[in-house]
Formats: structure tokens, C-alpha cells, sequence
């Protein structure tokens, strides 16, 4: 009799923080987690990311905010957020009970205003990390602002390092000319792990009407087309840097989250595959699972970073 092999160990660990599996939500594309609780216990994802959290509740901008695209969708939702408050009484209680590990993105306008948040989360016992969204493209001020420049984003990274003692992530923008140069400053700052990539700043008009089709008239472009551009940039980014790498961008299939773990990033983080498919983090983690078991890998760990020249 053939005794079945155990199961592949797909667990991963970004910097302190272990995780059972790759595969997290990306921020802004998964509400506050519980909105997915009705189609699958959300404790299974390595984490949940939660949308941006700002110290006051914000509206986000008006509409149009979302336009599709022919391989993805521009929004410009403008960090629309409930405010840390309400999510540290309300929120991250019900995230507990439900036995997610989960991280919270947060942004500000001023740099006071991301230690504010930093430190208000940081009274959470269960919060795993703080992920800074210092590249948000939607929003007149703050983000994009601190991201765009090795200068801005290392001062950023640093107060906000002092601010917490939380595992620190920081979340970099793609539109800027070197990817690798913003890593390295953010890890010089003393952040935990970086992430990438946030949306690539896009536009749609509508030649009828010869208006833009977003009342921001820029956006931010997700999904499938900006997969590769990502996939480029996270290789980089991992040779650039000794702290942990985790790949956004485009990643649809457990194919693709592969991918990204072949060239070397930590884990993955799932956005805009969600809104087509409410079940797309899940089938990713059982596909890696079912690639593992084909391929005769026993742990994760021994495929990450295996990339052949
Ligand atoms: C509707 C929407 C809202 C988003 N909101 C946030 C946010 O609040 N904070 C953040 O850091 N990134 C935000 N993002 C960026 C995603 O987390 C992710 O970096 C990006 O969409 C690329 O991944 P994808 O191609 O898998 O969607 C948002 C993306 C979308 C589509």
C-alpha cells in the first residue's frame, strides 16, 4: 500500500512575520476582509490587507471612479476609508474572531498624519503589520508625494519606523524612473519589507463626449496588463534589497503567483482578480498546492527564488 505523501508546506515568512500561506489580499480590493467572510473563511488567506486607513473617515472622490479597461481597470477611488477609529473598534475585533491574520495599509496627507495612524494601530495585539502606502496616484496630496523621490520616501519610512513598533511594510509606486533605488531607501529607513507594485497612472477619455471618462481624469491602471511591467519590477526589486519582497500586480491564476515567487518575491498579494472572481485568492492558494504536489516539492520554500538564467 502507498501511503500518501504529506501535504506541500506553503508557508512563508515576510521578515518576522510568518504566514501559512503566500497568497494576501491587495489592499483596496478586498473591502475590510469580512465583506468576503460569505464566500470563504478568510482565516485560510496568509493575510488579509485591508483598504487604506486614514485618521479621519474620508469620502474618496467623487464619481466616475472606475473605468475597465481592455486588460484590467483604472480607478481613482481616492482612498475612501472609514477612518482608523472605527476600524480599530470595530474592524479588527471581528477580523480577530474570524481567526484572519491581518495587515493594515495606511495612508496620510501630511507625514503627522501617517504616524498618528501608525500609532493608533499599533495598540492592536493581533495586527501583523503596517503596510505604508506611500504611492498612491488618486489623491492630491500625501502618497504619491513621499513616494516618488528616494528622499521623500526614506524620510517618510523613518518617521513612521520610529512611530511603531510594528513589522513596517512599505508599499512602492511604479511610476518612478528606478525601482530598485526606492527600495533600497525604504529599506535603508529601516522598513520590515517592501511591496509592489501600487497602479500605474493611466487615463481614459471618451471620444464622443470629449470628456474624461474619470472625474479625476487620471486613474490608476490594475489588473492582468500590468502584469508584466510588475513581474520586472519585483525582480528587481529582490536584487536590490536584503528585506523581503512581495509581489502585486496582474496575478489572476496560482500560475502567475508562482511566477512571482520564482523570481524571488516573499509572497503575493491578490487585487483586482477579486472583483471578477470573489473565490481568486482561495484557487490560488490550492493551485500552488496542486503544483507542488505534481511537481514533487515538498516545501515552498525550495521553488522561491529558484529562477534559471
Ligand atoms: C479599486 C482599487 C483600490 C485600491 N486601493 C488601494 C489602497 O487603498 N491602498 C493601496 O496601497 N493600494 C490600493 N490599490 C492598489 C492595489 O492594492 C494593488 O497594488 C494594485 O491594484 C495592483 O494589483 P492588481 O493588478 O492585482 O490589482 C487599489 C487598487 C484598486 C483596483
Amino acid at each position: 500500500m502507498v501511503t500518501p505523501a504529506a501535504p506541500p508546506d506553503l508557508a512563508v515568512r515576510v521578515g518576522t512575520v510568518s504566514l501559512k500561506n503566500p497568497v494576501l489580499s491587495a489592499s483596496g480590493t478586498f473591502g475590510y476582509g469580512l465583506e468576503f467572510a460569505p464566500f470563504y473563511d478568510i482565516s485560510r488567506l496568509g493575510a488579509v490587507i485591508v483598504k487604506g486607513l486614514s485618521l479621519l473617515p474620508s469620502p474618496g472622490n467623487a464619481p466616475q471612479r472606475i473605468v475597465e479597461t481592455a486588460a484590467g481597470m483604472l480607478n481613482a477611488i481616492g482612498l475612501q476609508n472609514i477612518g482608523v477609529e472605527r476600524f480599530v473598534a470595530e474592524v479588527a475585533p471581528r477580523l480577530e474572531e474570524a481567526g484572519a491574520v491581518f495587515v493594515a495599509n495606511i495612508y496620510g496627507r501630511t507625514v503627522d498624519e501617517y504616524e498618528a495612524v501608525a500609532r493608533r494601530l499599533s495598540d492592536l495585539p493581533a495586527l501583523a503589520a503596517i503596510e505604508l502606502n506611500a504611492s498612491c496616484p488618486n489623491v492630491k496630496e500625501g502618497g504619491i508625494l513621499f513616494g516618488s523621490s528616494p528622499h521623500g520616501l526614506s524620510g517618510l519610512t523613518r518617521r513612521v519606523r520610529a512611530a511603531t513598533a510594528k513589522p513596517l511594510w512599505v508599499k512602492l509606486s511604479p511610476n518612478v524612473a528606478d525601482i530598485g533605488s526606492m527600495a533600497r531607501s525604504a529599506e535603508d529607513a529601516g522598513a520590515d519589507a517592501v511591496s509592489l507594485i501600487n497602479t500605474i497612472v493611466g487615463m481614459a477619455v471618451d471620444h464622443k463626449t470629449r470628456r474624461p471618462r474619470l472625474a479625476n481624469v487620471t486613474g490608476g491602471l490594475s489588473g492582468p496588463a500590468i502584469k508584466p511591467v510588475a513581474l520586472r519590477m519585483v525582480w528587481e526589486a529582490c536584487r536590490a534589497v536584503k528585506i523581503p519582497v512581495i509581489g502585486i500586480g496582474g496575478i489572476q491564476t496560482a500560475e502567475d503567483a508562482l511566477e512571482f515567487l520564482l523570481v524571488g518575491a516573499a509572497a503575493v498579494q491578490v487585487g483586482t482578480a477579486n472583483f471578477r472572481n470573489p473565490n481568486a485568492c482561495v484557487e490560488i492558494i490550492d493551485g500552488i498546492r496542486d503544483f507542488l504536489v505534481r511537481e514533487k516539492i515538498s516545501r515552498l520554500e525550495e521553488y522561491r527564488g529558484g529562477l534559471l538564467s
